[in-house]
């Protein structure tokens, strides 16, 4: 016989020209709690899925400040990361290299961010704590945490770059195609 698979549930993920994209998240206030645990699950669920290595509430439809991370993409329980109201507290360096976005599917641009980046904030039981990463990591702190911002990494790429792609995207919106 089978065993029954623990409950787990799979968002699709919310693409570009939701406005939940672009609006700045609502701090997480409860911590600790059966919801949030399965809330968390339900993101690295979704996420894995969608075969990104990371994610943020916004993306699928949530207006909270959560993201999850994973740059195993499911390989490494140990490499999973929860950010919870995450703040970006230092940075240094430079970086240049192509970013994608699963809320665009499609589209990768070259951006240039910093290199080392020191992370704040809140894990699951409501405690804070400080995490440096580099080079992909460093990527993926910034990247979540502008989407809980409200920002999306075409904000870092030139205008003229940004409004070719919110025309492409108008195009395949109309086709039935976004
Ligand atoms: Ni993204």
């Amino acid at each position: 016989m089978k065993e029954s698979e623990p409950d787990k549930k799979t968002y699709p993920i919310v693409k570009l020209g939701d406005p939940v994209l672009e609006t700045p998240a609502e701090k997480v206030t409860e911590f600790g709690t059966p919801e949030l645990k399965q809330f968390l699950d339900d993101m690295f669920e979704s996420m894995y899925a969608a075969h990104g290595v990371g994610l943020a509430a916004p993306q699928i439809g949530i207006g909270r400040r959560i993201a999850v991370i994973d740059l195993s993409v499911g390989e490494d329980p140990a490499k999973k990361i929860v950010l919870l109201n995450p703040e970006i507290i230092h940075t240094e360096g430079r970086q240049s290299g192509e970013e994608g976005c699963l809320s665009l599917p499609g589209f990768r641009e070259n951006v240039t961010r910093p290199n080392r980046v020191t992370v704040r904030a809140q894990n699951f039981e409501g405690e804070f704590f400080e995490m440096t990463g580099e080079e992909l990591l460093a990527r993926a702190f910034l990247h979540e945490t502008d989407h809980l911002n409200g920002r999306l990494y075409i904000s870092h790429v030139s205008a003229l770059k940004r409004d070719l792609i919110r025309r492409k995207v108008r195009k395949l919106q109309k086709a039935g195609e976004w």
